[in-house]
């Protein structure tokens, strides 16, 4: 941060509290922070107390939230249904040390939801279920090579982890092996041809992707594309995996795989399904989980883990997809979402300022500084508009990012990068006082000579 524009200045005014635990945190983690996507320039706000759609740092000022558990909180901060579950399940038991009725019933709101979800292993994260469902592809093939899509996020771990960029910035692959890396190839999103050639040698594992497009649709992907992969893979023996990490209950009660009618072979889960808390699972096809199974002879695939189906995430999960399935929460988390996008659009119009906004069930996506059309309809990522699908998009520049998420915190108002996770508890006030956080955090912009 060059210190030099009012924006700056007042970031550091309102954040003397949050500065001075920023440092303590540099001695204690490396970069200060416990996430890559924590990472913020000066330093990151110190996040007190949370609840609902809105938080409170450590020097009192209050945020309307759209990091939301990084897309984990469809329900909102300590929602009563939640708080009252886990608080139940605290005095009954954190680890049962065996089977216990929770995860029976977690595993049950899974099925009744995800379509392709024949049997259920649960894992601790998104990172373990990914793994792990490419372990079980490698295993029910006997191939180890995997293809994955540029930018595509699906955790950290060594069999799925390619250097590239996310929301969060671009990603290193120092430290995992090189033999692992030889066994990813990449393909551009679009790039249907060149998936197509490369599955029929026949020596791919899977193919494994975000099904909306990379960080949860930041670039759409056109839904051909995953109808697609499905055929070519299943031609040519090949497990198709669905990341639905984010998506999972959010882009529709039964995820991607249900709004676009595609039965992928695995499916990955994690964040809504856990209820927020830690959690995840690999979900899909019977005879490829069941290689975990004891009966799996010379062919199993173990998987031990001390917090696989830990109570406090079963009941969390439990409790959030029964809502979900009965009450409707998406359908007023997708409206809140349209609400925002539609402000957001006309903000920039007002501002005269370039770039757009769109959202994609409670996913909403800006992009700055670029000229890219806005939606017609302030919502809706026209494809023709915007010349077909696209392998990748032009991103909002850093020297534009990094000031306009500083005003927009000044303002009261904390993104997931460069998008915003909606909930079902936002209400249509906070969205209206968004927008107009988000129009003066352009002027602040503007004044500085910044967009
Ligand atoms: C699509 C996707 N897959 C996998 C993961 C990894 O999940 P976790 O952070 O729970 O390990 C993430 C995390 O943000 C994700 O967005």
């Amino acid at each position: 941060m060059s210190g030099s524009t009012a924006i700056d200045r007042e970031f550091l005014d309102k954040h003397a509290e949050s500065a001075r635990r920023a440092e303590e945190a540099q001695t204690l983690f490396p970069g200060g922070v416990t996430h890559d996507a924590r990472h913020f320039d000066p330093f990151g706000i110190t996040v007190d107390r949370a609840v609902g759609a809105q938080k409170w740092d450590a020097d009192g000022n209050e945020y309307i939230d759209y990091v939301m558990g990084h897309g984990a909180l469809i329900f909102g901060h300590s929602h009563p249904y939640l708080v009252e579950a886990v608080t139940e399940q605290v005095a009954r038991g954190t680890h049962m040390g065996g089977s216990s009725d929770l995860e029976r019933r977690w595993a049950l709101a899974i099925k009744r939801l995800v379509p392709s979800a024949e049997k259920v292993r649960f894992t601790s994260s998104g990172t373990e279920a990914t793994m792990m469902a490419v372990r079980l592809a490698r295993a029910a093939t006997g191939r180890d090579r995997l293809l994955r899509l540029r930018h595509h996020f699906h955790g950290w771990n060594d069999s799925v982890f390619a250097a590239g960029r996310t929301s969060a910035g671009p990603i290193a692959a120092n430290g995992q092996p090189t033999a692992m890396q030889e066994l990813i190839s990449v393909f551009d999103q679009t790039d249907v041809a060149g998936i197509a050639e490369a599955v029929e040698t026949r020596e791919y594992a899977a193919v494994i992707l975000e099904p909306t497009g990379y960080s949860w649709g930041t670039c759409p992907l056109d839904p051909s594309v995953p109808k697609d992969l499905r055929e070519l893979t299943e031609r040519s023996g090949t497990m198709l995996i669905f990341d639905e990490v984010v998506t999972g209950f959010r882009a529709s009660q039964g995820g991607v795989q249900e709004r676009i009618g595609v039965t992928p072979d695995l499916t990955t889960l994690a964040k809504i399904a856990a209820g927020g808390l830690p959690g995840g699972a690999v979900v899909g096809r019977a005879d490829l989980l069941d290689q975990i199974s004891f009966d799996a002879g010379s062919g199993r695939v173990a998987h031990p883990g001390t917090f696989n189906a830990n109570p406090l995430s079963a009941v969390a999960g439990e409790r959030a997809l029964r809502a979900i399935a009965e009450e409707d929460p998406l359908s007023i988390a997708n409206a809140r979402a349209a609400q925002l996008s539609k402000g957001l659009n006309r903000a920039l119009l007002e501002a005269e300022a370039p770039g757009c906004a769109w959202a994609d069930a409670s996913m909403v996506h800006i992009v700055l500084g670029q000229d890219l059309d806005r939606p017609e309809d302030g919502v809706t990522w026209d494809w023709d508009e915007h010349g077909g699908p696209q392998a990748t998009l032009p991103g909002t520049p850093s020297e534009i990012a990094w000031p306009f998420r500083r005003a927009l915190i000044n303002h009261g108002v904390d993104l997931m990068g460069m998008g915003a996770l909606v909930s079902c508890v936002h209400t249509e006030d906070q969205i209206d006082a968004t927008v107009d956080r988000f129009s003066a955090a352009l002027s602040d912009l503007r004044r500085a000579e910044i967009l």
